[in-house]
């Protein structure tokens, strides 16, 4: 089936804001005096932000009730919050907008499909938000990527089929989660070598509109 619909993951593929969700749970880890480092960040990559909790839990050596593991993500996001203020239209990642524009001309359709809560707050900051015919974010979803829902809530939608949309992807869970919707997956940035995806490339200024299409 020919590609009628692109979806893309948010953050590290339209726009980088791993430096900002990085600094807010060191905070948060130096605050409760957990083990932290860029190397367990990396483990946080389209992981909602209460499973990236869970995770950086693991290094620590006291239980935490719910409501305290509540207002945990909370102050993360407090932190991560006041970081993004800083985020602007300059913080686009190479070859998204031109790559939006030449799919829009191609009457291809476009989505967000996001782990994130703040998506709609980046998208409307990075003046991106009317370019896409459809978003799915961390505020519709039950189950987190690697789980299809968001991508296939986007097709949905979108009023496509699964195996009518293309993914674009910088973790390995969302990679897993296109896939287990049925579509297909561009891998970038992070997960440019991950063997499961359809075909990879390390950024999108690396890849042309007959390449997302002809897939
Ligand atoms: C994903 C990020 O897009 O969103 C993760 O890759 C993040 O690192 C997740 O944890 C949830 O984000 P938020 O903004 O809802 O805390
Ligand atoms: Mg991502």
């Amino acid at each position: 089936m020919s590609i009628k619909g692109v979806i893309f993951d948010l953050d590290g593929v339209i726009v980088s804001t791993d430096e900002f969700h990085y600094q807010g749970w060191q905070r948060l880890a130096d605050q409760e005096n957990i083990f932290f480092d860029r190397a367990m960040n990396d483990r946080l990559r389209g992981v909602s932000r209460m499973e990236s909790l869970d995770i950086i839990l693991e290094k620590a050596k006291k239980n935490y009730s719910l409501d305290e593991k509540m207002r945990l993500a909370e102050t993360k996001n407090d932190i991560y919050r006041d970081l993004l203020k800083k985020i602007s239209p300059n913080d686009i990642l190479p070859g998204v907008v031109s790559l939006l524009k030449e799919l829009k001309e191609k009457n291809i359709k476009v989505a967000i499909g996001s782990s994130s809560r703040n998506s709609p707050t980046i998208l409307a900051q990075i003046g991106l938000g009317a370019y896409f015919d459809a978003t799915a974010d961390g505020n519709d979803i039950k189950k987190s990527k690697p789980d299809p829902e968001v991508f296939l809530l986007a097709a949905s939608r979108l009023g496509l089929k699964p195996a009518a949309c293309l993914v674009v992807e910088d973790a390995q869970a969302g990679v897993q989660a296109g896939l287990a919707g049925g579509m297909k997956v561009l891998a970038v940035g992070a997960a440019a070598n991950d063997p499961d995806a359809t075909f990879s490339a390390p950024d999108m200024s690396h890849v042309s509109v007959e390449q997302l299409l002809n897939c």
